[in-house]
């Protein structure tokens, strides 16, 4: 595909599809209750629809009953089955993740596998805290899929400290300690998304958390009922900043984004791009389903530089790459600092988004872990082609690049976008008034 100038403002009110955090947990949360959840708002991506099959293959009953809409009857808490098969989780590194945890509370052998971007992707961050929950894990070299699970039949609550900022770890220990009788306990030192907290209180278990700064303690006590629940998934605020961020670069646009889910450990972007100048709005907040949700419109807007702190990672870290095609046309320095984790995501993305960037003219550095872009307040260039490399998030970044530069940006590979986002070309060409995504010629 190749995105070009529209030649107008985009405009126009759109919705974009749901949390695909939310999504997974919803279908796992469901899975895991007495009764049948109703969840609306689901994400019907790849990734979203590799935990429904796998919750399937683990004895749940999930149905669709229209788009959106799903039904899940649950099997209650350690009651999932042995799968007859091995369980493939496609580009999901959120799928596979949280998954090890269910499985390690289980007594049940469960091989994983997945893509070639997830096959090289770092899983001792799961396996190591859930071997000392008792589960017992076999994988290639480096701790990665295909993984061999074999579950505890009596899993031990852990008191773990997360080494790394990652929602999915947090959870994978929380899920396995649902099955573990007695208090399970995860330190992270810098907060990170909560929506496994938020779910599990919504089915029905005593979560504690203490706050104190960015640090957080979390109590899970094991073994609860869980009761199913009706889930309302919230827009992905990660999906969101697409069109956002494109309404912020093209001359002459104003786009709103509806129900766009906004948790304040999800909203970091929104914070940055306001302090380079953007006119980002948020209208009709409400809470919906549990969740804080509001409107968003941003209007066309001259960008400066700024300086983004490591703290603010958690909250904006699948945001990274299309924050830098905003840099790219800011006057001035925006230096990301604290990306290590970028390096371990569908790719390695500091690397993919410097070359993003080169690829439409604009030269970035990675210094340490931190990314710095420059740009002098005119569109980038453009003109290149982009590698995907396996990652729905690059793809998305560079059409929003190429419809902002100068001339257009071909991506060479656009399907991996269905993990999180269907439909994304047709809605952003609904803003555009006409194809400005498009096929590329052959070369
Ligand atoms: C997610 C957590 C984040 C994020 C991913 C979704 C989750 O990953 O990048 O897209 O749903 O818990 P990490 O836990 O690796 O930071």
């Amino acid at each position: 595909m190749r995105a070009g100038p529209p030649g107008r403002g985009l405009s126009g009110r759109v919705s974009v599809p749901g949390d695909k955090s939310i999504s997974h947990r919803a279908l796992m949360f469901g899975a895991l209750a007495v009764g049948t959840t109703e969840i609306t708002g689901l994400l019907e991506g790849e990734d979203v629809l590799r935990t429904a099959a796998a919750m399937r293959a683990l004895g749940a009953e999930v149905e669709r009953v229209a788009p959106g809409h799903w039904r899940v009857a649950g099997r209650g808490v350690g009651g999932l089955v042995e799968p007859a098969d091995v369980l493939d989780m496609g580009n999901s590194g959120t799928a596979a993740r949280l998954i090890c945890g269910l499985l390690a509370g289980h007594p049940l052998f469960a091989v994983l596998t997945g893509d070639a971007s997830l096959r090289g992707r770092p899983m001792r961050r799961v396996t190591e805290p859930l071997s000392a929950v008792g589960a017992r894990f076999t994988g290639r070299a480096g701790g990665r899929l295909p993984l061999a699970v074999e579950g505890a039949a009596e899993p031990v609550p852990l008191d773990y400290v997360l080494p790394v900022p990652s929602a999915q770890v947090k959870s994978a220990v929380l899920l396995a300690g649902l099955c573990a009788r007695g208090i399970t306990r995860v330190e992270e030192p810098e907060a990170t998304r909560d929506h496994t907290e938020n779910m599990l209180r919504h089915f029905g278990a005593v979560v504690r958390v203490e706050a104190e700064g960015h640090r957080r303690v979390i109590e899970l006590e094991g073994q609860p009922e869980l009761r199913a629940a009706p889930v309302v998934v919230p827009a992905d605020p990660s999906s969101a900043a697409f069109p956002l961020v494109a309404a912020l670069l093209v001359p002459g646009s104003a786009v709103t984004v509806e129900g766009v889910g906004l948790n304040p450990l999800r909203t970091g972007l929104f914070a940055t791009l306001r302090e380079m100048g953007a006119d980002l709005a948020v209208s009709n907040a409400r809470v919906e389903g549990g969740e804080s949700v509001g409107d968003l419109t941003a209007t066309f807007s001259a960008l400066r530089g700024v300086e983004v702190p490591p703290g603010r990672a958690p909250s904006m870290i699948d945001e990274y790459p299309v924050l830098a095609v905003a840099a790219a046309f800011a006057r001035g320095t925006t230096r990301m600092r604290g990306l290590g984790e970028l390096r371990v995501k569908e790719s390695d993305r500091l690397a993919a988004t410097v070359a993003l960037l080169a690829a439409a003219g604009v030269t970035a550095v990675v210094e340490g872990d931190d990314l710095v872009v420059t740009g002098d307040g005119s569109p980038a260039p453009g003109g290149g082609t982009v590698a995907t490399q396996m990652d729905h998030r690059i793809a998305m970044s560079a059409l929003v690049m190429g419809l902002a530069a100068a001339r257009p940006v071909a991506v060479d590979d656009t399907g991996f976008i269905d993990t999180s986002f269907p439909g994304f070309a047709a809605m952003m060409n609904g803003l555009a008034g006409g194809d400005a995504i498009a096929p590329a010629a052959a070369p």
